[in-house]
């Protein structure tokens, strides 16, 4: 761990850089669409709720990846305003693309909504509303159903629930991500206990011997897990 203290801006949790590094870094990094600008402005308004927000890298990240990596289908798990369905709308290189978004809390919806039809991206993407286990287990794995990329950014106390699901749900040469590998860093104290933070850190532990997977760990906004399927 780094010696500053973890910086909790909204949108912004690239904790494990120095604030400067941070800052240079995303200065020459690409930034929000105009419309993903709108919808990040949305989402500080509402306050507190706002830190749930996916970081900005990421955003970019996603909507980097969608088009060369020719995601067609993305399966988004935590919806809240709709940032990472945007990105993944915005970036596929396929108007023909869909993103399936998952939410149990509808509170947030019509914000998403009202900047996923600005981004010209709202017939892309269609929203579940329910519990995300039991969602996922009742999504179909044929072949034409099956993923591109599988973003797994609710509860962490499922978090392995959720990846054995989304194995199920990938398709041939997937990648699933996994948001807040780190959780903050409290996975590496062991003395912080809580249902999500333990949930994060067995999966972390374990899936360096998970046979069925090859994984990476990145250092990006609150770690990134990416995965594939040996
Ligand atoms: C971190 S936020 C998602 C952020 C979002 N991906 C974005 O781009 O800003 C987590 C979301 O997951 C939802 N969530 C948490 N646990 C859930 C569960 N068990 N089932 C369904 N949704 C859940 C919350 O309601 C919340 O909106």
């Amino acid at each position: 761990m780094t010696d500053h203290k973890p910086a909790w801006t909204p949108g912004r949790m690239a904790f494990l850089l120095p604030p400067a590094v941070e800052r240079y870094m995303l200065a020459r990094s690409s930034s929000y669409s105009p419309q993903g600008d709108a919808l990040f402005a949305d989402t500080i308004a509402l306050g507190n709720p706002a830190v749930m927000m996916l970081a900005r890298e990421q955003y970019a990240l996603f909507r980097f990846l969608a088009a060369p990596l020719r995601w067609r289908r993305v399966l988004d798990i935590g919806t809240f305003t709709g940032l990472s369905a945007q990105a993944f709308a915005e970036g596929m290189a396929s108007s023909a693309g869909r993103v399936v978004t998952i939410d149990r809390d509808r509170g947030w919806l019509d914000i998403a909504r009202r900047h996923w039809t600005a981004a010209g991206v709202a017939d892309r993407i269609d929203v579940l509303t329910g519990e995300a286990l039991p969602m996922l287990r009742g999504l179909s794995d044929a072949p034409d159903l099956l993923f591109d990329f599988i973003f797994i950014d609710a509860d962490k106390a499922l978090v392995r629930d959720y990846v054995d699901e989304a194995l199920r749900l990938l398709a041939p040469g997937g990648l699933i991500g996994v948001d807040n590998a780190l959780w903050h860093g409290w996975v590496m104290d062991e003395n912080h206990r809580d249902t999500d933070t333990d949930g994060m850190r067995a999966f972390n532990d374990r899936m360096a011997q998970d046979t069925r997977i090859e994984t990476v760990m990145l250092p990006i906004a609150d770690g990134l897990t990416l995965i594939r399927r040996r």
